[in-house]
This record gives C-alpha cells, structure tokens and sequence, in this order.
C-alpha cells in the first residue's frame, strides 16, 4: 500500500505572541488520490495548515509527512521534495509580464538541474509539459500571450497550467477560485479536481463557497478556530453540520446547492 499523501499527527501551531493557536491537535490522515475540500470561517487556519503542508510554515508542533516524507518545522523541505507538491494561490502569482507559457514553464523550475533552472533554460521534455497543460485548461491559444493581457478567468487557468506542468503528486490550492464569477468559479474548480484525478494526484483545495467546494470534493474536512470540526464525506456536511462550523455565518451564504 502507498503512503498516505498526507498524515498529520497531533500538529499544533500558534504564532509569537498571539492569543490563541492558528491550529491545534490536529489529526489528519489524506490517502493518494483523494480530492479534499478544506473549509471554515475566516480565520479557522485553512492557509496556515495549506501552508504547512507546502513546506513554507516554520515553528509547529507535532508530526508531519506528505507523499511519505517527514516535514522537519524548522527548515524547508529539499529541492527534490518540493517538486512534488504544487500549489495553486488565490492571487494565482503569476509573472505578469510574462507570456502564459513562460509561467507555465516557471512551474518546472523545481524539476530542472539546477544550473539551466538558475538560467531559465527550458529542455524539450519542460517545453512539451509546458504545452500539455496548456492544452489541458484550453489556453494552447494564448500561450504568447502577455498574462496583463488575460482575463482573470484565463490567468486563473494559467495558474492552473503552471501547476500541472510541475507535475506534482500533491496539488493544494488556497481559495483558488475565490476571484472568479461563479459560473467561471465552478467551471474552473471542475477542471482542477477533473485534471488531478486525471493524473492520479491527491487535491487539497481551501474555500469559502460551501456549496461548490461539496459539488467537487468527495471529502470535506472543516476547520474551527485552529481545530478539526468535521472530517468526512463531503455529502455528510450538510446545513446544519455547516451552521455549527460558521456559528453564527448568515444562513443564506451556507446554503447547498440542489
Ligand atoms: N501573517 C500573519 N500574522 C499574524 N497572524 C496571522 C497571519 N496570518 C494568519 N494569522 C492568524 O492565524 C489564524 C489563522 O489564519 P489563517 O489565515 O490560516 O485562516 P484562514 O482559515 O485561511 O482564513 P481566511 O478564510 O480568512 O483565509 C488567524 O487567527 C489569523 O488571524
Ligand atoms: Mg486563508
């Protein structure tokens, strides 16, 4: 059997100085392959825990691995490791002067040698995965494209292709869709979950839409001030589970879909 993709064991968290920790106890166990929706009140720890897991969090506690490899919380993890995890941010951060496909090319930095990363030199091999992501979110058009020229839909997807092209067996996206309409929110969603279990990858995808984030995912794990309030089937987070995540969130914001 493989490793899980993720196993968190009692990991805890809290800032210098503040109040309370960002998360506590957590216990989470992720197989390969699961597509995940994190959710949560605003503040609960959704991109304190993404961040963890992408290697970039220092100072918590407890234990960590992802793709079968400890997280050590005082250093970053090697070049190699990084490699296999992508992450998909909110504010998509992107080279804006750039074509599409030189972003998308910036997502196999981590998977050149060294020396042609440091110098931007692109193989065969980089340029072809390159176009294969492209073409896989429908960009293949815009590919010499400056991305200030993009829409926020089509940067959304070069961001999209940025990460495929990494080729990572762990994808985590913070609120990747946060900044779309909600027709380009839930297409764009769809593609994601769609291209990760197209390629077999684990997605760990952070929202504040409920209802979309349920349609996509088949597990839902909800955050609380820095806790673990509901880890399960995605169906089995109904209204009422929700209302006691949100506490006091407007019923209408929380509302499924169907
Ligand atoms: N850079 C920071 N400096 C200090 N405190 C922070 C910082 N980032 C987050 N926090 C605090 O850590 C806790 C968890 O925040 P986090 O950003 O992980 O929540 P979140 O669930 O992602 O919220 P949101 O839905 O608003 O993005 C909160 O109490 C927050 O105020
Ligand atoms: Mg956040």
């Amino acid at each position: 059997m493989s490793a899980p993709a993720v196993a968190l064991d009692g990991v805890g968290f809290r800032r210098p100085g503040a109040a309370a920790p960002a998360l506590e106890a957590i216990y989470l166990s992720i197989a390969a392959g699961e597509v995940v929706a994190l959710v949560g009140p605003s503040g609960a720890g959704k991109s304190t825990l993404l961040t963890l897991l992408d290697g970039r969090l220092r100072g918590w506690t407890g234990c960590a691995t992802t793709l079968g490899r400890a997280l050590y919380p005082d250093r970053p993890p090697p070049r190699a490791a990084r490699a296999e995890t992508g992450f998909v941010f909110q504010s998509f951060a992107l080279v804006e002067r750039a074509t599409a496909r030189r972003n998308v090319l910036n997502g196999r930095l981590g998977r050149m040698p060294l020396l042609p990363s440091l110098m931007g030199r692109a193989r065969p091999e980089d340029d072809a995965a390159a176009s294969a992501a492209l073409r896989e979110v429908g960009l293949l058009d815009a590919a010499v494209t400056r991305v200030d020229r993009l829409s926020g839909g089509q940067r959304q997807r070069v961001a999209l292709a940025r990460c495929l092209a990494q080729e990572p067996r762990l994808i985590l996206a913070d609120e990747p869709v946060a900044s779309l309409d909600p027709r380009r929110a839930r297409e764009a969603l769809r593609l994601l979950a769609d291209l990760a279990i197209s390629r077999g990858a684990t997605l760990i995808f952070s929202s504040h839409q409920p209802a979309l984030a349920l349609e996509v995912a088949t597990r839902a794990v909800a955050l609380r001030e820095g806790r673990i309030a509901f880890d399960g089937p995605a169906k089995e987070l109904t209204e009422t589970a929700l209302e006691d995540v949100y506490g006091a969130a407007p019923r209408a914001s929380l509302r499924l879909a169907g």
